[in-house]
């Protein structure tokens, strides 16, 4: 028996994940929905556990309550950014002077995109099945040509890509694990064919970080966004963009404010140093969305991502199974480790109200035929598998 020995809710967790669940039911109550829910869909919106509640409640009780004095509340909010910044670093294998606060997945992207050098005839190669893909009013602006790589059999194979890359191509975008059918990429292996012909990898990892392991310097991309709303349970509104440090000087701020170009007069004083991605930030950060991150993170530091991947992986492993056993077309591919795991369904939308009824979550979408998409966290139990291929039998 793995003994885990974290606290969260201040009761000792003493493990494991298999039939017992004492552990499990211990995590499980703080997050109040999981009460009446089976949960299982991470992948639309995370659940909070109560303490990132206490977060925005710390952050709401200090700016009530705060002394006028000669700290300023924002120097105490720009130290708890600059904190929870180390603490996004390590959690994802980045230095604290590679990220920068952003709003959403979107805006991080937008901030790549916009601030790229483009020149006429140049190309961007992203999936077909990417959540925000990279052509936008800027690459169309610039003349950039969009190449589009397409699936076989729920797959982006890298051989594809190898036929899309050359030496005009200046962006690689790939979702670490894709929304659709949860198609985990295999991202240094990415990385190889980008760099190979100058071009960098831009990654969407809204669907990985908090879920699976990660560790961007490891597997050489060079610009990652992530959103917290979902497997790092908050918050929504504040979001992270990691640039390698090799591409933060080549990377021009697209929008400026006080935060990276203070005016006085009529010449910029102080602007935010070349070498670090706080540059990206022009204006006021999302303060209690800092204070909410950082209850995420320590929340799943305590549990550890050893633990929390092998959870999310055990259910979504044990999906497979059994919707395999069940004879249904499995859309994600096999042996694919992630979060998220899709299935043929004509009438989804249909079904998931119906499932809803029953107090199931997970979503139903038309697109590519109809297809249901279950995505599992540490919180969900083979338990909760079971009653969804129980309703959907
Ligand atoms: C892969 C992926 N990226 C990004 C988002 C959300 O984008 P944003 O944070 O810009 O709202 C989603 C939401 O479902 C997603 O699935």
């Amino acid at each position: 028996m793995r003994r885990l020995g974290f606290t969260a809710s201040g009761i000792k967790y003493e493990g494991p994940q298999d039939g017992g669940m004492v552990g499990i039911e211990e995590i499980r109550r703080d997050f109040p929905v999981l009460r009446d829910w089976v949960y299982l869909d991470n992948a639309f919106v995370g659940l909070m556990p109560r303490q990132v509640r206490e977060g925005y409640d710390r952050w709401a009780d200090e700016w009530f309550n705060f002394e006028v004095g000669n700290r300023t509340i924002l120097d105490g909010w720009l130290e708890k950014a600059g904190l929870v910044r180390g603490m996004i670093a390590s959690f994802i294998g980045a230095s604290p002077r590679e990220i920068a606060y952003t709003m959403c997945t979107g805006s991080g992207l937008n901030i790549v995109i916009n601030g790229t050098d483009w020149r006429e005839g140049d190309n961007v190669v992203f999936p077909e099945w990417e959540h925000n893909p990279l052509e936008t009013h800027t690459t169309r602006q610039n003349g950039v040509e969009s190449r589009v790589w397409r699936p076989r059999d729920g797959r982006f194979e890298v051989s594809d890509l190898e036929k899309l890359v050359d030496d005009r191509t200046r962006l690689v975008q790939v979702s670490q694990v894709s929304y659709v059918n949860g198609f985990r990429a295999d991202l240094a292996e990415v990385a190889d064919v980008a760099h190979v012909h100058g071009a960098k990898l831009l990654v969407d990892a809204t669907q990985a970080v908090g879920a699976i392991k990660v560790d961007y310097k490891r597997d050489g991309a060079d610009y990652v966004s992530v959103a917290p709303y979902k497997y790092l349970m908050g918050p929504a509104g504040l979001a992270f963009l990691y640039v390698d440090s090799e591409s933060i000087e080549e990377l021009t701020p697209d929008r400026t404010g006080w935060k990276n170009q203070i005016w006085e007069g009529a010449h910029a004083e102080a602007p935010t140093p070349e070498d670090t991605a706080e540059k990206f930030e022009y204006g006021t950060i999302n303060f209690q969305g800092v204070y909410a991150l950082e209850e995420s993170l320590k929340y799943l530091n305590r549990l550890g991502m050893d633990y929390v991947e092998k959870r999310v992986l055990d259910d979504t492993g044990y999906l497979f199974k059994r919707l395999d056993e069940l004879g249904r077309e499995i859309w994600t591919p096999e042996g694919n480790e992630s979060p998220v795991v899709s299935f043929a369904q004509e009438g989804a939308v249909k079904l998931a109200e119906r499932l809803k009824k029953g107090k199931i979550k997970v979503t139903g979408r038309e697109a590519h035929g109809g297809h249901m998409r279950v995505s599992a966290h540490f919180y969900n139990t083979r338990g909760d598998v079971d009653k969804l291929i129980e309703a959907i039998s």
